[in-house]
């Protein structure tokens, strides 16, 4: 190949690489020594797109003289060689990982008399050039090899809060970051500008479970200055793994996988629960199990002992019931998470089954009649008589009306801790002893918890 309308080399040594061919015409008569010759050294098998006119382009490239001798290289000054592609440069129809030797005789290059300088008269270049990078100005983001799971029932959208994993590498393969590094998933509100516009954009759209690969155009991405070890103006290829993601306006989800057919009791504030959960993220990971520990977990419902997507899911519930209850962060474990239990903003998923339920008392109370309040109950508690009453005494009698089905504690609480608080609420003067007339001036004022 050689060529016709040739104009002179331009000075500087590195656009001679770009600016040779053009209207490529055969020349007779020009020895073989003196012809442009590109030999393809490698060519990828995965050749997706090649270089085309207004592309940008990062490569590496070497050149020496005809014996070996090199007289420039991008590798010495540890950076690529980026450059807009013009019409019918010689590193056109090249792929990423493309390695081409373009050998530039004398006559399209320094010609007879060098530059001066590095480049002697008469010189061929020998141009061993590697492309590392590509992509054009009006590129937008694409998205490959995408692998989404069956059951997708929700797509993330703009100001969805995400988790996920990833791997960060350049066109040329190289791994520029992981999350999986760090062992801790990437997480961040999308579509709000939180992240590069290209990962923005590229994590719209994707189930739970998801994996997909996000290709970002520097313009995108990290843009001509690069960042960290990003080089400038360079493509980044995301694969990404999506563990979760949740709105801050999501509220839990219960799917009932199972009624008996008796549901007509179902839990409410104040009851006392018994139940079996598995405890899993929504990648199936799961991170804790009441069957592994061989007993129930048991709350009183409502009274703060689990967090709040967990005490909502437990409601209404009869006991056989199974259920499924998704938990959004804000009502799980926040931001933070439970160190080495439960990754910060995660969403969780518990299956749920209700073994138990005693019923709660009526709200505010701790301790119930269950039919008429003896009229001399005073005397009753006072069981030597002596017109005072001591914690023992108060707590024997207590418990004695609760064996006896005549009064209820409120289930799930310390039962000794309710009697002690009610007999310090009687105690008005704290001395230890209930007097009759202090138990009358409580009966009197008639609040909660007391007799
Ligand atoms: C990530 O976890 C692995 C295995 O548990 C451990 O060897 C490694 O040190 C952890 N890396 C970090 C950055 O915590
Ligand atoms: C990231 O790379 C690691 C190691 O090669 C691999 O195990 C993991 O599946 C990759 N993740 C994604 C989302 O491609
Ligand atoms: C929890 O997992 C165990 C073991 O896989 C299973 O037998 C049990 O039924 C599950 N419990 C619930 C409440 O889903």
């Amino acid at each position: 190949m050689a060529f016709r309308g040739w104009r002179p080399p331009p000075p500087p040594l590195l656009l001679l690489l770009l600016w040779v061919t053009g209207q490529a015409a055969p020349v007779a008569g020009l020895g073989s020594d003196a012809e442009l010759q590109i030999e393809r050294r490698f060519v990828p098998d995965e050749c997706p797109r090649t270089v085309r006119s207004g592309d940008f382009v990062r490569y590496h490239y070497v050149g020496t003289f005809p014996d070996g001798q090199k007289f420039d290289s991008s590798y010495d000054r540890d950076s690529t060689f980026n450059v807009f592609v013009g019409k019918g440069q010689l590193i056109t129809g090249m792929c990423v990982g493309e390695k081409r030797i373009i050998t530039i005789p004398p006559f399209l290059a320094y010609g007879e008399d060098g530059d001066g300088k590095d480049i002697p008269g008469q010189a061929s270049l020998v141009f061993d050039v590697a492309l590392l990078d590509l992509h054009n100005p009006k590129d937008s983001i694409s998205i490959e090899n995408k692998v989404v799971p069956e059951n997708c029932e929700r797509i993330s959208q703009s100001g969805d809060f995400l988790r996920y994993h990833y791997n960060g590498t350049l066109l040329d393969g190289t791994l520029f970051d992981s999350s999986y590094s760090r062992n801790r998933t990437f997480d961040t509100y999308i579509g709000q500008g939180y992240v590069i516009p290209g990962m923005d954009e590229g994590l719209l759209g994707v189930c739970i479970g998801e994996k997909r690969r996000i290709v970002v155009p520097p313009h995108l991405g990290y843009g001509e200055e690069g960042r960290g070890n990003i080089p400038g103006s360079a493509v980044l290829v995301f694969d990404i793994h999506v563990i979760d993601f949740h709105n801050p306006s999501d509220s839990i989800s219960i799917t009932s996988h199972y009624k008996p057919p008796d549901c007509s009791v179902l839990s409410k504030k104040g009851d006392y629960l018994k139940y079996h959960y598995n405890a899993s993220l929504l990648d199936g990971t799961l991170l804790d199990s009441t069957w592994n520990l061989g007993k129930t977990y048991n709350i009183v419902l409502g009274s703060g002992q689990v967090v709040l997507g967990m005490d909502m899911g437990l409601r209404e519930m009869c006991v056989g019931e199974k259920r499924t209850v998704i938990i959004p962060p804000h009502l799980g474990y926040g931001e933070a998470g439970v160190d080495g239990e439960v990754p910060g903003s995660a969403v969780l998923v518990f299956d749920i089954e209700l073994l138990e339920l005693v019923a709660g008392l009526p709200e505010g109370y701790m301790f119930i009649w269950n039919g008429e309040v003896s009229p001399n109950l005073f005397e009753e508690i006072d069981k030597d008589g002596n017109g005072e009453v001591l914690l023992e005494e108060f707590s024997e009698y207590i418990h004695a009306q609760v064996a006896s089905g005549k009064g209820k504690l409120a289930p799930g609480f310390d039962a000794e801790l309710i009697v002690k608080n009610m007999f310090t609420n009687q105690d008005r003067n704290g001395d230890g002893k209930v007097t009759a007339e202090e138990f009358k001036l409580k009966d009197q004022e008639a609040k909660h918890d007391e007799l």
